[in-house]
Order: structure tokens, then C-alpha cells, then sequence
């Protein structure tokens, strides 16, 4: 049966924002391919987000820093054609929006503009502001991200839990006011107690997104191949894994090797 695009309703930051005020929560996942877009599409994920987690999980790199703004173009432009319902959300690289405004919002031009993504996200609190401000003036919604932000990895020195302390809660707090002040569509939480995950979505009235916040946030977001157990080497303790991916691939391709070995694949039936 083929997709209409006219049947499907399709998910806008209003969309998003009546689910939070209904109290329905949100599903995000992260998305870098068409094959695998065009799946989480079909099982009606709200929000895809081309994260720069593409640089661990696609490239192999042991940060998020080294992934480039056209590489994210490159998986965005990939995940769009995948799609007819979901929101395409799209990180803006680690060096193309920090400490330069103007810079940030030529970079989220070109996201939008070549890949026709639908938003774009980054990360931090006060100190982007102005290039929130004008990205979201130039008409792109602009999603937010706080706590364990990865492309400040090499100032926080560790992947642990973010905001313990009463100063830099109080602080992931402001920062949250002020993202939404500045016209944030939505925050991502990552890494923070689920206590003040949920002080933040009960006082700020955009859609909070956590990874790791615990569940009083309006909506959730996993990284897919975690999901999927596509990856077996990285295990925090907010990863729920619904499939043995990794297992599953290297038996089928264990038996593939031993067909060809055999000279059982391909048979008869499967050749011309
Ligand atoms: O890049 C990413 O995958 C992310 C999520 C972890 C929220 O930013």
C-alpha cells in the first residue's frame, strides 16, 4: 500500500506544543540514514533528530566534536527523504554557532536551504542566546539543548550525571527560562536528576525532551542504534534495549559466510 502525503498529518512545533498542554508525550529518536528514517517514519516517531551522535555511531570518532556542517547536511538531506510525518531536526556541528551569531545562523540557513530539514538544535544556555535569537528571527525553529551538553565534553572532563549541585542546577534552570525566552520551540535534557528535570518541564511551557531525566519531562529521546542494540560497548543506565541488533547481524552474516563457504547460497531458485 502506497503513503499519501495528503492523509498524513504531520508533526510541527504547534503540533508538538498542543501534545505537551494535552499532556501526551513526545517520542524523538535520532535518525542519519533514509532507510533507517523512512522506518522510525512508518512507526510514527514524532521527532527524527540528525544528532551529531552521528560522529560516534556513524563515523566511529570518540566525540561529538569532529563531525562537520556538511556531513550533517550530507545525513540530513539522507533522513528527508525518508520521511512524510515526523519533525526533522538537526544538530548544528560543534564550531559552526559558537561565540558568532552571524556565523550560527548561516550555518542553520544552510541546514534548512540544502537539506530541507524542518529545525535545527544546539546546545547551551545563555551564552547562545543571540545566535537563538537570530536564528529563530530568520524564521527556523530552534530547539535547545542543556545538561550534559557532549560538545563541551573537554570542559566537563567526564560523561557523568550533570547539575547535582544546587549552583549549577539553579543555573541549568536560568538557562532554561532564557532558551525559551529567546523563542526555543523545545529543550532536550540530557543527564540530569529526574527531580530537577521535572522542576524545569512543570515551570517552563515548551515541550521538555529528556535523555536520561527521568520521566516527568514531556517526551523522551534515544539514540537509535542504542535502542536497537546496534551498539554493545556503551551502557548507561537510561538505555532501554527492545532488540539484540548487534547479535542478530552477526549471526545472519555468520550464516551468509557459511552458505557462500558451502556453496549453498545461491541456490537454484536464486539465480537466472
Ligand atoms: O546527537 C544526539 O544524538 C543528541 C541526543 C543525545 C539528544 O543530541
Amino acid at each position: 500500500m502506497s503513503v499519501h502525503y495528503k492523509d498524513i498529518k504531520r508533526i510541527t512545533t504547534h503540533v508538538l506544543q498542543e501534545m505537551k498542554e494535552r499532556g501526551e508525550k513526545i517520542s524523538m529518536l535520532t535518525a542519519y540514514d533514509y532507510s533507517m528514517a523512512k522506518i522510525l517514519d512508518a512507526a510514527k516517531v514524532d521527532v527524527l533528530l540528525v544528532g551529531d551522535s552521528a560522529s560516534n555511531v556513524m563515523a566511529g570518532h570518540m566525540t561529538t566534536l569532529p563531525i562537520t556542517l556538511d556531513q550533517m547536511i550530507y545525513h540530513a538531506s539522507s533522513v528527508i527523504r525518508g520521511i512524510y510525518r515526523a519533525l526533522v531536526v538537526v544538530d548544528l556541528p560543534f564550531g559552526s554557532y559558537q561565540g558568532n551569531s552571524k556565523e550560527a545562523l548561516q550555518s542553520a540557513i544552510r541546514i534548512m536551504k540544502e537539506s530541507g530539514a524542518h529545525a535545527i538544535k544546539l546546545e547551551g544556555g545563555e551564552e547562545v542566546v543571540e545566535s537563538i535569537k537570530r536564528i529563530v528571527s530568520a524564521g527556523i525553529p530552534v530547539m535547545g539543548h542543556l545538561g550534559l551538553t557532549p560538545q563541551s565534553i573537554y570542559k566537563f572532563g567526564t560523561f557523568e550525571v550533570r547539575a547535582k549541585e544546587e549552583e549549577e542546577a539553579q543555573k541549568l534552570i536560568r538557562d532554561a527560562h532564557a532558551l525559551q525566552a529567546a523563542g526555543c520551540f523545545a529543550i532536550v535534557l540530557e543527564k540530569i536528576p529526574a527531580s530537577l528535570a521535572a522542576q524545569v518541564a512543570k515551570e517552563i511551557t515548551i515541550p521538555i525532551i529528556g535523555i536520561g531525566a527521568g520521566g516527568a519531562v514531556d517526551g523522551q529521546v534515544l539514540v537509535t542504534h542504542d535502542l536497537l542494540g546496534i551498539s554493545k560497548d556503551f551502557n548507561p543506565r537510561f538505555i532501554r534495549r527492545y532488540l539484540n541488533l548487534y547479535d542478530d547481524i552477526l549471526n545472519a552474516v555468520g550464516r551468509y559466510i557459511e552458505d557462500v563457504k558451502n556453496k549453498d547460497f545461491p541456490n537454484e531458485k536464486e539465480q537466472y
